[in-house]
């Protein structure tokens, strides 16, 4: 038995809970570029979208983000799991998402300042990426296939 003893299960709860939280916020952001990307730069609908980004970053995913990593890396060093196979494929699809975070939250700082991509195609196909990235990790965490 690791460090946690019996809070270990407590931990792996809510790690998981604040995965759902930081997911569903990693959903909506995305969607929520697209339908700014439509409104013009310094409109009422412009105003309006920044201040739903600003709080989505700052109550939803910034924190939620933040509690999955700390809990995770808890699981993590209780369980020694750095050599297991699966368990670094995770962690690298999970570094990825961040940085994947990371490129969703500057680029709605950008828009807020009015930067506008020549198209939306590319920010529907950036909407994909946090559901392919969960699918895999559910798959590393629960299958385990190597
Ligand atoms: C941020 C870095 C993360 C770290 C360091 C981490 C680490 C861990 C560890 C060590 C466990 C315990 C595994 C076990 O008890 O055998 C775990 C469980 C789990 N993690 Fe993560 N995780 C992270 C992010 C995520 C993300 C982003 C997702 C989903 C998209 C996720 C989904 C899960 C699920 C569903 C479980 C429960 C699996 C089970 O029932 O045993 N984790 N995580």
């Amino acid at each position: 038995m690791g460090f946690l003893g019996n809070t270990y299960p407590w931990v792996k709860a809510a790690h998981v809970i604040f995965v759902i939280f930081w997911m569903a916020g990693l959903f909506m952001l995305p969607r929520f570029y697209v339908y700014h990307h439509a409104a013009a730069p310094g409109s009422a609908e412009d105003r309006a979208w920044i201040e739903r980004e600003r709080r989505l970053r700052s109550i939803i995913i910034n924190p939620a983000m933040l509690f999955v990593w700390i809990f995770g890396l808890m699981l993590a060093f209780d369980q020694d799991l750095w050599s297991i196979r699966w368990f670094q494929a995770k962690f690298a699809t999970v570094f990825l998402l961040s940085g994947f975070h990371g490129w969703a939250v500057g680029y709605g700082k950008r828009m807020a300042a009015g930067h506008r991509a020549p198209s939306d195609k590319a920010l529907r196909i950036m909407n994909e990426i946090p559901a392919i990235a969960t699918a895999v990790v559910v798959i590393l965490v629960i299958v385990r296939p190597f």
